[in-house]
């Protein structure tokens, strides 16, 4: 297995394979993809990174035509592509899933053999009257199969029922599968989740030879080590919006990438301005506040006359007593203020009880 790289500078006059442009998708009052535009040419491994919700399942939905945008296009090899999966899939892209998606009780084998059927030309009579045609094709793409389990590694088992795998083999076969239907480009939705770090390094091995054969790759990893080894150019998503996007080591120097992986807020960051307008609010409803205390204070003012006065009165009984005992003197003098805010409290309650 070979593990040449290509530096993107050497594919940037390479054929575009995969143009999106201005990818939107709302769901309801939620734009989990906004206004995203990514290329990927002949030859290129791309990395689409980004913090856990940041769209970038949602964004491979768009590509592969299980979502259909509500804005924006994707085009392949210079066609619009149809919303429709298995149009996609004839057209040139394969994809493998987050969740995996394999038919647990088929053999490997059977397995690869399905993903194998969009390039197939046997028809319903065909497979049912079993002529010649058919058993050719049948051998073809039993061989064809074979060859990819031994590509990924998993032509020993090829019989075994793929429930059976373990886990990082299952994605392996993931993989087989979505070669089977000849793509141009391979969509990878998180190829390494799950799996220890052999297995990681033989699946970056795997992609190198992939993109070895001719097919593009565009890739989802929350492996920054994987990511990073692997990829020509790395796009960053953050809150549906691509933030970023060059390569490897650009993109792991940018303070802003740093910043969303950590949860830092950082000056222009998608949905600054919505915390702009919240803290906006908040700072209006603090001023609001602080003007309703002030006219609070100016309507307890009358309140407070009394209670002033009535501490001028204990004021005056203290001095009367001062006569008698000076040394209390300068205790009532403390008492005194003490029983006007208690007063001053009661005037209160009693200007809320009014304002009622
Ligand atoms: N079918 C749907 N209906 C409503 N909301 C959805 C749907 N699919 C995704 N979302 C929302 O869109 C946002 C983006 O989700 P998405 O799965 O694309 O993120 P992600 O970047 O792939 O995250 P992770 O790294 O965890 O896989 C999330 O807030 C998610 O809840
Ligand atoms: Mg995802």
């Amino acid at each position: 297995m070979t593990t040449t790289t290509t530096t993107a500078a050497a594919t940037t006059t390479a054929a575009t394979v995969l143009d999106a442009s201005g990818v939107t998708m709302r769901f309801g009052g939620l734009t989990a993809v906004r206004g995203v535009d990514l290329t990927v040419r002949e030859g290129e491994i791309v990395g689409l990174i980004g913090p856990n919700g940041a769209g970038k399942t949602t964004f491979f939905n768009c590509l592969t035509g299980l979502y259909v945008p509500t804005e924006g296009q994707v085009s392949y090899k210079g066609t619009v592509l149809p919303p429709k999966p298995h149009l996609v899939t004839k057209a040139g892209i394969a994809r493998t899933f987050q969740n995996i998606r394999l038919f647990s009780n088929m053999t490997v084998l059977e397995n690869v053999l399905v993903g194998r059927h969009t390039r197939t030309k046997e028809g319903l009579w065909s497979a049912l009257l079993r002529g010649p045609g058919f058993k050719k094709a049948e051998i073809a793409s039993r061989e064809r199969a074979m060859e990819l389990l031994e590509f990924v590694g998993l032509d020993a088992k090829a019989e075994h029922l793929a429930r059976n795998l373990p886990y990082g083999e299952q994605r392996k076969l993931e993989i087989a599968r979505a070669l089977a239907s000849d793509p141009g480009l391979l969509l990878l939705d998180e190829p390494t989740a799950g799996m220890n770090q052999n297995e990681t390094r033989t699946t970056e091995e795997l992609v190198f030879a992939i993109r070895d054969k001719g097919i593009a790759v565009l890739v989802i990893e929350h492996d920054m080590k994987f990511i990073f080894n692997l990829c020509d150019r790395v796009a960053v998503l953050v809150q549906g919006e691509k933030l970023v996007e060059g390569t490897s080591d650009v993109v792991q120097g940018d303070e802003r990438v740093v910043a969303a992986y950590l949860g830092t807020p950082y000056e222009g960051a998608p949905g600054a301005e919505e915390v702009a307008e919240v803290e906006a609010a908040e700072a209006h409803a603090d001023e609001a506040a602080e003007e309703t205390a002030e006219t609070a204070e100016t309507a307890d003012a009358p309140a407070e006359e009394p209670a002033e006065a009535e501490a001028e009165a204990a004021a005056d009984e203290s001095d009367a007593e001062t006569d008698s005992d000076s040394d209390s003197d300068s205790d009532d003098s403390d008492d005194a203020p003490e029983a006007a805010s208690e007063n001053a409290t009661d005037a209160d309650s009693t200007t809320e009880g009014d304002s009622k």
